[in-house]
């Protein structure tokens, strides 16, 4: 069968979709009598699919990754003179746009030095385990080993960045997990574990030091956040919580580890979401919005710190990082990066995303005032969900099957949303939103108004 654009044939396309792709995150039954869902096309905000129906697209690719929009062709140009030119040599070497695009990031992140290359944000989150790991090793006897991770957040696919994940059914049916990873309690203040209290960021951060007290703090190497739960329904910090969660790490000599997969790259209206609050990470880790899905490539970035660590005694033969990501090497990465980072420059990206996410916050509180389902608005930039519930007072989540139905309703409607979805056992009720940072207000516009719609028909 021709693949080219042009001339393809796509009903075979989608029968060759249904009868041999295996897709994410999808219940295949329903697909042995509905044609599965194929995009063929992007441009901007929008995506157009086999029946050639258009979409607006508010959740970026359906999982936050396409920053700049669909049909840069600036970034597929700059792709493709580097693939004719070089496309792959092992990261055990350097190559020009990962040399120039680890400046270009440095540039962006004060405080931190080296960037080490691989391509899933799963994988970027292995590489700083890895190097906690090895760094007790080589200091702390192997003890101080164990990675504190909070519940509600996500950290990625494979088994550990699994069981760093604080998601219960997304982990359900995959363990045993790798040991030496601990939870402690999210900070979600609308689902407050201390009733009504004045002090909440204060008071959730502490739930840290009371398990890193309970597992011996000589034991703790490192602790990995989202800088706002994504996946986990979209929780942004409470006032406190940062400050304290970086005394804690500081008084224990714990690494703390940032994972701005979903976060990072404008995002929230700063290059990272961890630049909102003052936070000085060890480790930050990045992926989707890097090259905006153009490429895979993700990044494990240090402090010049942490680097050192693997060099101090060159006469040990184990004591250097012996990893090694065979696609980390692929140039079409960094280079899809460059372009990718120069365009929310150029654009003034970050601007638009402080500017066009107030509309969003100010449209989603709109919709909180006429719908009594809508139990909490949150997020930062253009990045935002809301809790529904089916009481105000009691704050009882609906039922997953809600947000489903409402995802559905704007499906029908041509517009993409998100929802928290089999994450957890009750709290699959959160609608999530990331639309492109070249969004308009129209365009939100558009997305709420379909949501508005959709939430009308659930009374129909
Ligand atoms: C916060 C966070 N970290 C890590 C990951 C894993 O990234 P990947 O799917 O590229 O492995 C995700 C994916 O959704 C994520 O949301």
């Amino acid at each position: 069968m021709s693949h080219n654009p042009d001339t393809i044939d796509i009903s075979k396309v989608v029968e060759a979709d249904r009868k041999n792709v295996w897709h994410h995150l999808s219940q295949h039954k329903g697909l042995e009598t509905n044609d599965p869902m194929v995009i063929v096309r992007g441009e901007g905000m929008r995506v157009y699919d086999a029946n050639g129906k258009e979409h607006l697209d508010a959740v970026s690719g359906a999982v936050w990754t396409v920053n700049v929009g669909y049909g840069r062709e600036r970034i597929a140009k700059a792709v493709y003179d580097q693939l004719v030119k070089m496309n792959y040599f092992a990261q055990t070497a350097g190559n020009v746009p990962a040399a120039i695009y680890a400046e270009m990031l440095i540039d962006k992140m004060p405080g931190m030095s080296r960037v080490y290359y691989s391509n899933s944000g799963s994988e970027a989150n292995e590489k700083a385990y890895k190097i906690v790991r090895q760094i007790s090793h080589n200091k702390y006897n192997g003890k101080k080993h164990k990675i504190l991770y909070r519940e509600r957040d996500y950290h990625g696919t494979t088994i550990t960045a699994l069981s760093s994940t604080g998601q219960f059914e997304r982990k359900a049916q995959y363990g045993p997990f790798t040991p030496g990873f601990v939870e402690f309690p999210h900070c979600c203040e609308y689902r407050s574990q201390f009733g009504d209290v004045t002090d909440y960021g204060v008071r959730a951060a502490k739930e840290m030091e009371r398990v890193i007290l309970e597992e011996g703090p000589d034991t703790v190497g490192a602790v990995v956040l989202e800088p706002i739960t994504a996946g986990g329904g979209v929780i942004t910090p409470p006032e406190g919580y940062w400050e304290t969660i970086q005394e804690i790490c500081k008084k224990y000599e714990i690494l703390l580890h940032i994972d701005e997969v979903v976060c990072g790259l404008g995002r929230t209206g700063k290059w990272f979401g961890y630049q909102h609050y003052g936070i000085k990470p060890d480790m930050v880790t990045m992926a989707k919005g890097v090259a905006s899905g153009y490429a895979a490539i993700s990044c494990t970035v240090t402090t010049e710190e942490v680097f050192n660590a693997f060099k101090e005694d060159p006469s040990d033969r184990m004591s250097y990082f012996r990893d090694i990501s065979t696609f980390g090497g692929c140039t079409a990465g960094p280079v899809a990066a460059i372009e990718n980072m120069k365009i929310i420059e150029e654009e003034n990206l970050l601007e638009n995303v402080n500017v066009v996410g107030d509309h969003l916050m100010d449209r989603l509180n709109g919709l909180k005032d006429k719908y009594e389902m809508i139990g909490d608005v949150r997020g930062k930039g253009l990045f935002a969900g809301f809790e529904l519930v089916k009481d105000r007072e009691t704050k009882e989540p609906v039922d997953e099957s809600v947000s489903m139905a409402i995802a559905a309703d704007c499906m029908k409607q041509g517009v993409i949303i998100g929802r928290t979805n089999r994450s957890f056992e009750k709290y699959n009720n959160t609608i999530a939103l990331s639309p492109a940072l070249i969004a308009t207000k129209a365009d939100i516009d558009q997305i709420v108004d379909a949501i508005d719609v959709a939430m009308a028909n659930l009374t129909k």
